[in-house]
């Protein structure tokens, strides 16, 4: 009972369109602010940089940073420079994700991909660059100024180790190496939990940590990145089957075409979505101990497996 009214009270207090809206807004200036300008030299390859990062990406990693920070009462300004840093890394991770050598895909936001429009050399390279700048951003003296820095240092060294050859890199690889192979679901929870998740709690996790969260919250958040994580990246590979390629901004059906190793090829649709979903409940129900502050967090959960694009 006491669950059920906490639930109805909470639900309504936060209108999930105007949150992410509001957040991305400021993701995006701030963004638009601390990359380089396009006529920087070489103007080219901050053109490609820019390209990609300015598409219309969904922004969800960047608000997951802002909003764990909210949730453990911290600002969103606070939060903001490692925001913009983990939305570099991951739009750097698209652009690798889409070459040739890798998934092979013409589309991302709506838009040719970036070997498309600049070849393959510069995707490689403002690759490159969106990551090294994420780290230049995030060790930044303003993003430093009045932060501990022992959590200055904790905070980079997760996003490191979450985006490297254990975290994102890692499950890129077996992503890859599991292309047209026989599936098991030990491989395949490995693959989601890297190449997807290890960005999503390292987000999470990030924003604890900059809102200066305790270690109670801290484990709660980190079961929740954990379940949204994954709960995610099923929710993508669901939308490569069932999705709208205009709706989504990117190819679909390319999974299936590759072999890849995902949900629905191993367990079937209908069993893919009841996981999605028993992740989806596990996340929200990991902020129990966190109250009205992480409202927006649960809302982002449910969107996670409902959304069309
Ligand atoms: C796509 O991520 C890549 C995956 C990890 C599945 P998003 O669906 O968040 O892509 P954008 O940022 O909105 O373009
Ligand atoms: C991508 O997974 C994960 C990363 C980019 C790290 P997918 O290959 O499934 O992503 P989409 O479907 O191309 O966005
Ligand atoms: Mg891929
Ligand atoms: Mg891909
Ligand atoms: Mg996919």
């Amino acid at each position: 009972m006491r669950m059920m009214t906490k639930m109805m009270t909470t639900s309504n207090f936060i209108d999930l369109k105007e949150y992410l809206r509001e957040r991305a807004a400021l993701v995006d200036a701030a963004l638009d602010r601390w990359l380089p300008g396009e006529t920087v030299l070489p103007p080219r390859l901050h053109e490609a940089m820019r390209y990609s990062v300015f598409a219309g990406g969904k922004r969800l990693r960047p608000i997951l940073v802002i909003a764990a920070c909210e949730a453990v009462g911290g600002t969103p300004e606070r939060a903001l420079h490692a925001a913009c840093a983990m939305e570099m890394i991951h739009t750097y991770s698209l652009i690798h994700d889409d070459l040739p050598a890798m998934d092979d895909d013409d589309f991302r936001r709506g838009r040719p991909t970036n070997h498309k429009v600049f070849g393959e050399a510069n995707a490689i390279l403002a690759g490159d660059a969106l990551l090294t700048e994420a780290f230049r951003l995030l060790a930044d003296a303003d993003a430093t100024r009045g932060l501990d820095p022992a959590v200055s240092l904790r905070v980079i060294a997760n996003i490191a180790r979450c985006a490297g050859s254990q975290g994102m890199v890692g499950g890129q690889v077996v992503d890859m190496e599991a292309e047209g192979q026989s599936l098991d679901f030990a491989t395949l929870q490995y693959i989601h939990t890297r190449k997807t998740g290890a960005l999503f709690l390292a987000a999470i996790q990030t924003g604890a940590w900059l809102g200066g969260g305790d270690d109670d919250q801290l484990a709660a958040l980190t079961r929740y990145g954990e379940a949204a994580g994954l709960a995610f990246q099923i929710a993508d590979d669901i939308l490569d089957i069932v999705g709208n390629q205009d709706e989504l901004g990117k190819d679909v059906g390319s999974d299936q075409a590759r072999g890849k190793a995902t949900y629905p090829a191993l367990l079937g649709l209908s069993e893919a979505r009841r996981r999605a979903e028993g992740q989806r409940d596990l996340a929200v129900a990991s902020l129990e101990p966190l109250g009205a502050n992480a409202e927006p967090l649960r809302a982002i959960a449910r969107y996670i497996v409902d959304r069309t694009s």
